[in-house]
């Protein structure tokens, strides 16, 4: 089911935050939305799934207009929201969490079971561990059950809320693969948000920068991590350039064939494409917030 975002108005009382955001998710595709802290894009999660009211715009899931339904109903439309944070319950087994996922339908026990069967075969640590209390879990696999019980409902649409924030690179890969696998598995249509821009852009089909409430730039990964314009928005919040390593020679490199185009002779900035952003540790969030 497509996920479409159309001109959307909203925010928090007389504050508006988002000023006019349009974002589609086809079936069977992940799309990224990047942005700098603050930009707007938990504010965009919540008002997708009903947490939040658009003062103006439409939310669709399919054919359905869903701006003005409450989370519940949106939920049962077929939307799972992950939010930010991998809120998991502590003390419950990580086999009620899951189950707490599917909570409309916990009363067909066998067809819990079934997907439940499902959901850890996404994610195999969470089967040995399904009658330990979720607070004994790592970081990473409290994301992974948080992402589980999003599934269990059996979603068309994933909304997901920073999941990579703070966790390590290796169990990063280890869940954007799944999300990978479930694009095509499910044909879910995945809405993932990040500040990671290298790892989301990695698996997304279709990229957006968000920058103070609006979208600045939108594409192909690939095309967008090449744009100077993408670091810029990053250079204001919460990400610095780093700047290129000299040669032996102490002059930076800037000969033709590293990644200058030579026809506007860019060197430096063209340098600093993809692996050079980073986050700046003294501005952004302590990891596990
Ligand atoms: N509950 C809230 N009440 C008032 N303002 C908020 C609230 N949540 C977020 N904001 C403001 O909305 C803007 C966007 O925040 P947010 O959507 O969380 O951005 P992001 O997820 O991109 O970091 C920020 O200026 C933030 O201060
Ligand atoms: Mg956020």
């Amino acid at each position: 089911m497509r996920l479409q975002i159309q001109d959307v108005y909203a925010g928090y009382g007389r504050l508006e935050v988002l000023h006019g955001v349009s974002v589609g998710v086809e079936p069977g595709s992940i799309a990224a939305v990047v942005g700098a802290n603050g930009a707007g894009k938990t504010t965009l999660l919540r008002t997708v799934s009903g947490l939040l009211r658009a003062s103006s715009g439409t939310v669709a899931l399919g054919d359905r207009d869903v701006t003005r339904l409450d989370a519940e109903s949106i939920a049962a439309a077929g939307l799972a929201h992950v939010p930010e944070n991998r809120l998991v319950f502590p003390s419950l087994t990580v086999a009620d969490n899951l189950t707490l996922g599917a909570w409309t339908r916990r009363r067909d026990k066998s067809a819990l079971a079934q997907r439940r069967a499902q959901v850890v075969e996404y994610f195999p640590r969470l089967a040995e561990r399904l009658g330990q209390p979720a607070g004994t879990l790592s970081g990473g696999e409290q994301q992974m059950l948080a992402v589980g019980r999003g599934l269990m409902a059996r979603p068309s649409v994933l909304i997901l809320d920073e999941p990579s924030l703070g966790l390590a690179p290796r169990v990063i890969r280890e869940i954007f693969a799944t999300l990978a696998r479930l694009r095509s598995d499910e044909g879910l249509a995945i809405l993932l948000v990040e500040q990671n821009v290298r790892a989301a852009f990695k698996i997304a089909d279709r990229a957006y920068v968000m920058d103070r409430g609006s979208v600045l730039m939108e594409g192909e990964p690939t095309a967008l991590l090449d744009d100077e314009r993408v670091q810029q928005a990053y250079l204001g919040g919460g990400y610095v350039r780093v700047p290129p390593e000299p040669a032996e020679d102490g002059v930076p490199d800037c000969s033709p064939g590293t990644q200058a185009t030579g026809a506007d002779h860019r060197s430096e900035t063209s340098r600093t494409t993809p692996g050079r952003l980073r986050a700046d540790p003294a501005r952004s969030r302590p990891p596990g917030r």
